[in-house]
């Protein structure tokens, strides 16, 4: 398996999950450093550069700043749409699978039910708009290709959990003050990002066990559904921090360039029907927390505060705003 994206959340899992699989070879695992996305031009040489080729290339790397795609629409769509439909006309033409990941922002967020493969999308927001023209794109080019969408990732990176426990740490550091503030309003389900990349292995072993390799779309997440407030709850108090208290907002209490859908919550009944069934946030979430991926904040002698961690917040910025009173 090849994975482009190798540096972000889940295709630092992917690596690992590939590596650790003692049936599955990692072919590449291509950061920006080996192999600009969008420099689809090359990506014939480049593929021709290994001895071994993939049977499957996922795409774990896009443009994932929500904010920053409202101003940057140009980079979101090369990123997002353009350069996908590149490697899927690449890779097929090799024979190769490919798996694009995309996002439930593609969904408008105002159902009322778990938002299925076939419905209907209405992106607000560049981002969202972005990944929609790339699910398009790629499954035009390659019509045997996957595309997996995902909702509110949280992995070795900047994500939301680790933002809560940064605004706790300085809070109990004495550096902040007040409770956290955290929206109450929009409705989901995270994602632990090495929970899907086993999920991603499991669909790649299907083409080779003998049963139909599944293609079209596809959503993944883990099971439950949540708030960012009731998240943002769990967090704290599963990592130690029960005393700070969160304040629930509403969405509007924050200005952000682009607007979060207030449901989008991905049904994964087809997931089920194939056999793919991921555990509950909540458990999840506690595997994170103690594991290898796990916040700096909660690595005794590492940093406290997890200030190592310097990339902006990728997808949510901001569901929690610090009370500076
Ligand atoms: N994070 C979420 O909450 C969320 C929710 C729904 C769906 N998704 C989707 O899930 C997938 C994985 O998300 P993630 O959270 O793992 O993302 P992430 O941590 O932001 O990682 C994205 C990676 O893509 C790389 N990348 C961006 N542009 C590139 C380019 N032109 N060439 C090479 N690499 C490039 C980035 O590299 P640099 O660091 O060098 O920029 C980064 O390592 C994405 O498709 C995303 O849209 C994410």
């Amino acid at each position: 398996m090849g994975v482009l994206g190798a540096s972000g959340q889940l295709g630092r899992c992917l690596v690992r999950a590939i590596t650790d699989a003692e049936d599955v070879e990692l072919a590449f695992a291509a950061t920006r450093a080996e192999i600009d996305l969008c420099d689809t031009g090359r990506i014939g040489s480049w593929l021709d550069g290994f001895a071994d080729p993939a049977d499957v290339v996922v795409n774990a790397a896009a443009y994932t700043k929500v904010d920053a795609c409202e101003t940057e629409s140009e980079r979101a769509y090369e990123t997002n749409a353009l350069a996908p439909a590149g490697w899927a006309r690449e890779l097929s033409s090799r024979g190769i699978r490919f798996f694009h990941v995309s996002t439930d922002y593609v969904f408008p967020g105002d159902g009322d039910r778990p938002y299925r493969e076939e419905d209907a999308t209405e992106p607000r927001t560049v981002y969202g708009a972005s990944k929609r023209a790339g699910e398009i794109a790629v499954l035009g080019t390659d019509p045997t290709a996957l595309v997996i969408r995902t909702s509110w990732v949280f992995g070795p990176g900047r994500n939301f959990v680790v933002a809560i426990l940064d605004q706790a740490s300085r809070r109990r550091r004495g550096e902040a003050e007040g409770p956290l503030r955290v929206v109450n309003d929009q409705h989901g389900a995270p994602t632990h990002a090495a929970d899907l990349a086993e999920a991603l292995l499991a669909l790649a072993r299907r083409g080779r066990d003998g049963a139909e390799p599944v293609r079209g779309l596809l959503h993944l997440r883990n099971a439950g559904e949540t708030t960012w407030f009731d998240f943002a709850r769990e967090i704290l108090d599963r990592a130690g921090y029960p005393e700070i208290g969160i304040e629930p907002v509403p969405t509007s209490a924050f200005e952000t360039a682009a607007t979060r859908p207030a449901y989008s919550l991905l049904s994964c009944r087809r997931a089920a029907d194939l056999g793919i069934e991921m555990r509950d946030w909540r458990e999840a979430l506690a595997a994170y927390l103690e594991g290898p991926d796990r916040p700096a904040a909660l690595i005794p002698g590492v940093v406290e505060d997890g200030s190592g961690q310097d990339r902006d917040l990728p997808t949510r910025a901001p569901v929690c705003g610090a009370a500076s009173r």
